[in-house]
């Protein structure tokens, strides 16, 4: 039988690079962050260009039942003393889930319940990481590298970034060269 052999897509493990797949990327600029971080002036200080996080999906079906796989790289960096982080969302539909798996670099995986109870996850190469339904999700790098993690996510799960605009429960910063986690009282 003359069947020939699919190439799939690959993600490079050390650097969350992926080839091969159809892919669609993003990147979210410092100028699109207004109101997501404490220190707005701090924010507006930085150049609206720089990036803060890239992220590069396979552009595969949406439909009820498919995965999505995407790859998010957030980048070193603060606003004030707050570390880079992404906006965090819910899913528009509650109840779906997601997996993370870190890739490189340190950081943490802020989740967060609808009742508004949060916790953080360290974040790190080969961490794996459940997120379960109705919980939202930020990355935050708080290491002095790119962090890069792999997502799977269905495709029917839709973002709301709405529901947390005003922020979330906890913050973090660099302080003396530690991380602090400050508790706000808007999330
Ligand atoms: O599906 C996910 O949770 C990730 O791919 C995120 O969308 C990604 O990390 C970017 O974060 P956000 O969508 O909160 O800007
Ligand atoms: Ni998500």
């Amino acid at each position: 039988m003359n069947l020939s052999f699919i190439q799939p897509p690959q993600v490079e493990w050390a650097s969350g690079v992926l080839a091969d797949g159809p892919l669609l990327r993003k990147s979210t600029r410092i100028q699109d962050l207004a109101g997501v971080f404490a220190d707005e002036p701090a924010r507006q200080q930085l150049a609206g260009e720089r990036v803060v996080y890239d992220v590069e999906m396979l552009d595969t079906s949406p439909a009820e039942g498919e995965l999505y796989t995407g790859v998010t790289h957030l980048y070193p960096g603060r606003v004030g003393r707050e570390y880079f982080m992404t906006r965090g969302h819910f899913h528009a539909r509650r109840e779906q889930g997601e997996v993370y798996f870190g890739l490189r670099g340190n950081g943490l995986l802020l989740l967060q319940t609808e009742q508004g109870e949060a916790r953080l996850e360290n974040i790190f190469a080969g961490s794996i990481h459940i997120i379960p339904g109705f919980t939202a999700h930020r990355l935050i790098n708080t290491g002095s590298d790119v962090l890069s993690a792999l997502a799977v996510w269905p495709g029917v799960a839709g973002h709301d970034y709405m529901a947390l605009a005003s922020g979330f429960k906890l913050r973090l910063f660099e302080e003396n060269q530690t991380i602090q986690v400050k508790e706000v009282q808007n999330g």
